[in-house]
């Protein structure tokens, strides 16, 4: 079976179109410069003309992006989802979409499940929780998977190099009062596996186990890269979402529940400190 994943230059797509390659699946990784999204026809075109089994979306725009930009956040985050469900249901395959904690305003302080009502607080937020709605509507069996704070290989984010920084020497900014379920894409990438193999769709949330904070995130990372409590200290400087002057809004507090995946019969996925140490370790080498 053909798998055709777009945005595959980004953190979730890269992994993605990696582990497919090393099963041995014939995948078309997309880049942008190799198909945009937002090109409706271009989309339809290459679907058409590849015949997959499955078409994986990957791409997005940034969160602050999106708040400068509400017109290509349209665009890149609720049309393309929709024409590319659109031209997955023409031809015959299955469609997988990835979205977001977000989605949520986080103004509780509760476990999110699939079954809690979409509130964003952000042109991101709002963008994404639309962009689920518009390729459910176009093909009601996509598979949506809302993910959290993903770190892995081939991301220059605060997640997925803070440990790399202080290993370095180098501090790195940390929030203290925003928490979230964290997430490592191989765990992610193996989890829609599973969901795909049981004939899961419509909506589901993929997390590790386990709430933290961006500051207690680096504390772990340096804890894992080798650093004392005493060295990472002054590496890990601390500050509030506010401080950050950051274009959009972050919610404060929104941990995903994974209802979905429990029915299916999935157990939780291990806790993002056991996954963290993993990713630290792999990256050691
Ligand atoms: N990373 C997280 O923490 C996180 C958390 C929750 C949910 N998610 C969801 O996971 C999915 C993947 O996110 P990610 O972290 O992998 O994002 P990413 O690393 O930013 O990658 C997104 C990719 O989309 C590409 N792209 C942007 N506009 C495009 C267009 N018009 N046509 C084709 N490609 C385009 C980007 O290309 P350029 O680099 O060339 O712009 C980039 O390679 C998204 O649905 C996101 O909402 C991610």
């Amino acid at each position: 079976m053909k798998i055709i994943i777009t945005g595959a230059g980004g953190l979730v797509g890269g992994a993605l179109s990696r582990r497919l390659a090393d099963a041995g699946v014939d995948v078309l990784a997309l880049r942008r410069a190799d198909l945009d999204v937002t090109d409706a026809g271009a989309v339809e075109r290459l679907v058409g003309a590849e015949r997959p089994g499955l078409v994986v979306n990957c791409a997005v725009l940034g969160v602050d992006e999106c708040e400068r930009d509400p017109a290509a956040a349209h665009a890149v985050n609720v049309e393309a989802p929709r024409a590319l469900a659109r031209s997955a249901a023409r031809a015959g395959a299955a469609f997988l979409h990835f979205s977001t904690n977000y989605v949520f305003d986080g103004e509780g302080r509760k476990l999110y499940t699939e079954e809690d009502e979409p509130r964003p607080a952000s042109v991101y937020g709002r963008t994404k929780a639309e962009g689920e709605r518009a390729a459910l509507a176009a093909y009601p069996r996509s598979l949506v998977v809302r993910t959290s704070w993903v770190f892995g290989a081939g991301k220059r984010s605060f997640l997925s190099t803070a440990h790399r920084e202080m290993r370095a020497g180098r501090s790195v900014r940390a929030i203290r009062d925003t928490w979230a379920s964290v997430t490592y894409v191989e765990d992610l990438s193996a989890r829609v596996g599973e969901i795909l193999e049981r004939g899961g769709r419509g909506l589901f949330h993929v997390v590790n186990e386990g709430v933290c904070t961006y500051e207690e995130f680096a504390r772990e990372a340096a804890r894992l890269a080798g650093l004392g409590e005493r060295e990472a200290a002054p590496l890990v400087e601390t500050v509030t979402e506010a401080e950050m002057l950051r274009p959009a809004a972050r919610p404060r507090y929104t941990p995903l529940g994974c209802l979905a995946a429990e029915r299916l019969g999935l157990a939780p996925l291990r806790d993002w400190r056991a996954a963290l140490a993993e990713y630290v370790g792999n990256d050691e080498r």
